[in-house]
């Protein structure tokens, strides 16, 4: 892996060294079909203006294996000009230490506070007062995918919540169906679970761990059915050998299996294979059980650059993701929700009303990126892929384990 990144981080090096004055070095981790589909809306609005270039710098392997490489870059003194990150606290050493460009006057100058929404978006963006990033979408881990071919396959219903879910299970088996898509990758297991925590702990329960790092909500009974419900998850699991999570979400568009529990960025991989929401395939937020969204999402920094002409074309580019038009393009391509509540959203599909009913109605909660840092992502990301893979470790060896976890948290 190592290697790996240091081949990506290599490449993208050139790529930066190749580049002139208006050019702009742009690193993401969009790489799926549905998300490369995305982010060509975003260069292709930046390379509309006169003289603008947007130099890819696509990452492979997902956030997981990108983010380190673009916080590395970074702080190695080889800035990329902008950069894709989760908001939230993702950025905040990389700002404490001055890296990132001070975005606050054209923030002002563009009234960011009145037009984004929620804006706690933008409160993510802040330190000090100071606005450093531009959110993009608001993008929801808080739904699960469903084939209607894998169902139809095994003559039973389409399941309308996580019960019902769980009880179809062994239909699918029988049809030699996975009931359950799951990549292997840390992120996965970790959201999956989160997911889990608030359909069966509610809502409460997870801001009570995840907000107030309360290690005895995190050890309580009721965090014990979460963990009991991600035990049985990962049952259903079982045949899931793919890595990479739009593997797991091809899996559902080709009927392999029943669902997947996955962020809706998912939404993106079914547009591309042309797949009709409703008709093709369902999305139940919140596991069909409370309904609601966390206002996660992606935010674009600027890495600070000593080159006032740079500076100029990264606040251009700043400006143009907010923009009404590169709002609507880009999110009805990546599956998320504008981060703007007026602009025209006609051609949104069933699944992308379903998440702006849930925001208008103001059932949101925020996400783990934004309240858990990243040392402690990290810690739950490994003790969940260590549990979902070995089914050894039981539920209440989990939760221990779990508990300690937030007891330190920050
Ligand atoms: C990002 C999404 C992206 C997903 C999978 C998430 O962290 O917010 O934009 O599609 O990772 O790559």
């Amino acid at each position: 892996m190592k290697i790996r990144n240091a081949l990506v981080a290599t490449t993208a090096l050139c790529a930066a060294s190749a580049v002139s004055a208006a050019d702009l070095e742009v690193t993401h981790w969009w790489t799926s079909g549905g998300e490369a589909a995305a982010v060509a809306e975003f260069a292709k609005a930046f390379n509309a203006i006169e003289g603008n270039n947007w130099v890819d710098g696509a990452i492979a392997g997902g956030g997981g294996t990108a983010r380190p490489v673009i916080v590395s870059r970074i702080i190695g003194g080889d800035p990329m000009h902008a950069t894709q990150l989760n908001h939230g606290r993702q950025a905040e050493e990389l700002v404490e230490a001055g890296l990132m460009l001070d975005l606050t006057d054209i923030a002002e100058e563009g009234g960011w506070r009145d037009i984004v929404h929620p804006v706690s978006l933008l409160d993510s963006c802040t330190l000090d007062g100071k606005i450093y990033c531009v959110p993009v979408n608001i993008h929801s881990w808080q739904w699960i995918w469903l084939s209607h071919k894998a169902y139809e396959d095994a003559g039973v219903d389409v399941p309308t919540n996580w019960d019902e879910f769980v009880a179809a299970a062994p239909a699918l088996e029988a049809a030699g169906k996975v009931p359950l898509a799951m990549g292997q990758q840390s992120w996965q297991s970790s959201g999956a679970f989160g997911v889990l925590n608030v359909a069966i702990g509610g809502v409460d329960l997870w801001k009570q761990v995840n907000v107030d790092k309360n290690a005895e909500a995190a050890a309580s009974p009721e965090m014990a059915e979460v963990f009991q419900a991600a035990a049985d998850a990962r049952l259903l699991s079982a045949g899931s050998n793919v890595s990479d999570w739009n593997q797991a979400t091809a899996m559902v568009i080709n009927g392999e299996a029943g669902g997947q529990i996955m962020g809706d960025w998912a939404q993106g991989e079914f547009a591309v294979a042309e797949k009709v929401a409703g008709e093709d395939y369902s999305c139940l937020p919140g596991l069909g059980v409370n309904e609601i969204i966390s206002t996660a999402g992606d935010a674009f920094y600027f890495p600070k650059q000593d080159d006032p002409e740079i500076e100029a074309a990264q606040k251009e580019l700043a400006k143009l993701l907010l923009s009404k038009e590169v709002q609507v393009n880009f999110n009805l391509k990546k599956g998320s929700l504008p981060v703007r509540g007026d602009v025209d959203l006609a051609a949104a599909n069933d699944c992308m009303k379903k998440g702006l009913e849930i925001l208008a109605a103001g059932n949101i909660m925020p996400s783990g990126d934004q309240v858990l840092s990243p040392d402690t992502q990290g810690q739950i990301e490994d003790l969940m892929v260590e549990f979902w893979n070995d089914t050894s470790i039981t539920a209440e060896d989990a939760q221990a384990r779990y508990a300690d976890i937030i007891a330190n948290a920050d």
